[in-house]
């Protein structure tokens, strides 16, 4: 595995990879890797020829400074997990080479960067369309790979290549969760182990809301969810949303075939959670 940390390394590396008519399969992450990126780098070997990997926790998408601070960095273990998972390149850049000057581009993605995620983290989604375009213009990979975990996250950059008119394919990969159904997440890390417990049950009820579908309206799943994680004293419901899969509108009616999605946002002993699961409709 090639360890890369300036632009002009990478460039040239998968310039030339990219000249003997590989395919570049491209999986970018904050680090403090666990088995939801791992199955990222897995899909990308599967569906690419050259499996990119970048390593880079992005100032400019964290609108509380302490969470940036405290956010787990983990890169020997990172390094290893990606050499046993068989990634090619790992593109490990410092804030500088990325950042050389006060970043000053801005995105509108109308409705789709309000909501949700959005509306409680303002300028989160600019920041990570304006690191997603920088690293996509760096690597110019034939395919790049999401995780459902982030489904606001996965629409946004989906919008972002369309907008900026890239060649590259977006390929969503489903959410891995502990066995208890917890979604994995960097910020697991900061869980004690009895909160640990407790927020398997975010899935539970996502999960079990979801097979209330279509008996039960919207708004009455909506307030059930509400209901059933405020029993839980331990955790306090940022939001729960019912929305379109691709436009992201609020759903106030099912129409068959037209998948919705449930996307929740949950602090647990100050830690925050995000999950989100298929509403079939
Ligand atoms: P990070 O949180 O490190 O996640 C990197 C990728 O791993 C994202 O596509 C995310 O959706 C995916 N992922 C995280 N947990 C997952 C899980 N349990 N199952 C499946 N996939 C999972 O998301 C970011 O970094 C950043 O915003 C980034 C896109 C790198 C831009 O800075």
């Amino acid at each position: 595995m090639i360890i890369l940390r300036t632009i002009a390394q990478t460039t040239q590396q998968v310039g030339f990879l990219r000249k003997e008519g590989k395919t570049i399969g491209f999986v970018p992450t904050m680090g403090a890797l666990h088995q939801g990126h791992i199955a990222l780098i897995e899909s990308a070997r599967r569906q690419s020829d050259v499996v990119v990997c970048s390593i880079f926790v992005n100032p400019i998408q964290f609108n509380d400074p302490v969470d940036l601070q405290r956010y787990p960095r983990t890169e020997e273990a990172d390094l290893n997990m990606l050499g046993e998972a068989g990634c090619h390149i790992v593109f490990i850049p410092a804030v500088e080479e990325i950042y050389p000057e006060p970043v000053t581009d801005t995105y509108d993605f109308g409705y789709l960067d309000k909501v949700m995620e959005g509306a409680f983290r303002p300028g989160h989604f600019n920041g990570v369309s304006v690191v997603v375009k920088r690293l996509f213009d760096i690597i110019r990979p034939d395919l790049a790979f999401f995780g459902e975990k982030d489904f606001q996250q996965l629409t946004v950059i989906r919008a972002m290549v369309i907008k900026s008119d890239l060649p590259v394919q977006i390929v969503a990969c489903p959410t891995i969760r502990e066995a208890n159904g917890l979604a994995m997440s960097s910020r697991n890390l900061r869980l004690t182990q009895e909160n640990r417990a407790i927020a398997g049950n975010i899935y539970r009820i996502l999960t079990e809301a979801s097979r209330m579908a279509p008996q039960a309206t919207p708004e009455k799943i909506t307030e059930w969810v509400y209901h059933q994680i405020q029993a839980y004293p331990e955790m306090q419901i940022e939001y729960f949303s019912l929305c379109d899969s691709e436009t992201l509108l609020p759903v106030d009616a099912w129409q068959p075939g037209k998948p919705a999605r449930g996307c929740i946002a949950v602090y647990i002993g100050g830690v925050r959670l995000i999950d989100n699961v298929e509403f079939g409709g």
